[in-house]
């Protein structure tokens, strides 16, 4: 089921980067991919640099993403942030259920359904991460996972809800490891994803939601992981660190 979608290359800085350091790197990102065409570019800064950083991408077509967002608009929950804090920064884009959250920060499939509403309802695009852990793969669980994850997560939305929709599978296995998923395994997942959005949303979502793979991403597996049918881009950790390495994986090999 190969469509167009535009692919999405999008960096997650994770807790790293002070405010200047941030800024350094968006502005050597800027200049070092002002000529790619056909991609689209998010970075996800910590909290603490995204109005800096916005200010940085301003005038490029990289688009500014945060990590997480809490459903409240506002109220009395200590280190939170809300969508319209995002959006007063110039956010467009939010990751939501990163498997760090999951696996440290009680995040749920619950909560993940909590934040995707929020963030839909502010018009910050949901970049939806699931992922199965090792012991989940070796069990032969994988599929059941996926489908659990999206199932949860996606609960009580219809398809014209969910336009924009970006999932990101990340084998929790692959992520920070260098451990890669092979591309048999990234496009078998990808296609069961698309698969069970079709079953539950119809066709129209399926074939415009971008599914993104995220574990390890680097300059060297970008190029085979893009050829794949329903690979549509990819959520960087490490390697969206540093600017050149970064500019080398948007700019893979078309
Ligand atoms: P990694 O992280 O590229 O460092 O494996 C990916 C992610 O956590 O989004």
């Amino acid at each position: 089921m190969e469509a167009e979608r535009t692919p999405l290359i999008a960096g997650n800085w994770k807790m790293y980067k002070t405010v200047s350091e941030a800024v350094k790197t968006a502005e050597a990102l800027v200049n070092q991919i002002a000529d790619v065409t056909g991609v689209d570019v998010m970075i996800a800064p910590p909290f603490t640099a995204l109005a800096s950083v916005a200010a940085v991408l301003k005038d490029s077509t990289v688009a500014l993403g945060a990590q997480n967002l809490h459903w409240e608009s506002e109220g009395a929950f200590t280190g939170e942030i809300s969508a319209v804090m995002l959006l007063s920064t110039g956010c467009t884009h939010v990751i939501i259920g990163h498997s760090e959250r999951r696996q440290y920060f009680g995040e749920t499939d619950e909560t993940v359904n909590q934040r995707i509403r929020t963030a839909l309802q502010n018009r910050l695009v949901p970049v939806m991460c699931i992922g199965e852990s090792e012991a989940e793969r070796d069990a032969g669980e994988t599929f059941n996972v996926l489908d659990k994850q999206l199932q949860k997560g996606l609960k009580g939305f219809v398809s014209d809800d969910l336009t924009p929709l970006v999932v990101a599978y990340e084998p929790v296995w692959a992520i920070g490891t260098g451990k890669t998923a092979t591309t048999e395994q990234a496009q078998e997942a990808h296609k069961f994803i698309r698969l069970q959005v079709e079953k539950k949303f119809g066709n129209k979502l399926a074939n415009s939601t971008r599914i993104l793979y995220g574990g390890s991403v680097k300059p060297g597996n970008i190029d085979e992981l893009m050829t794949m049918p329903d690979v549509d881009g990819a959520l960087v950790g490490g390697a969206s660190l540093d600017a050149s390495v970064f500019s080398q994986i948007v700019g893979y090999r078309k």
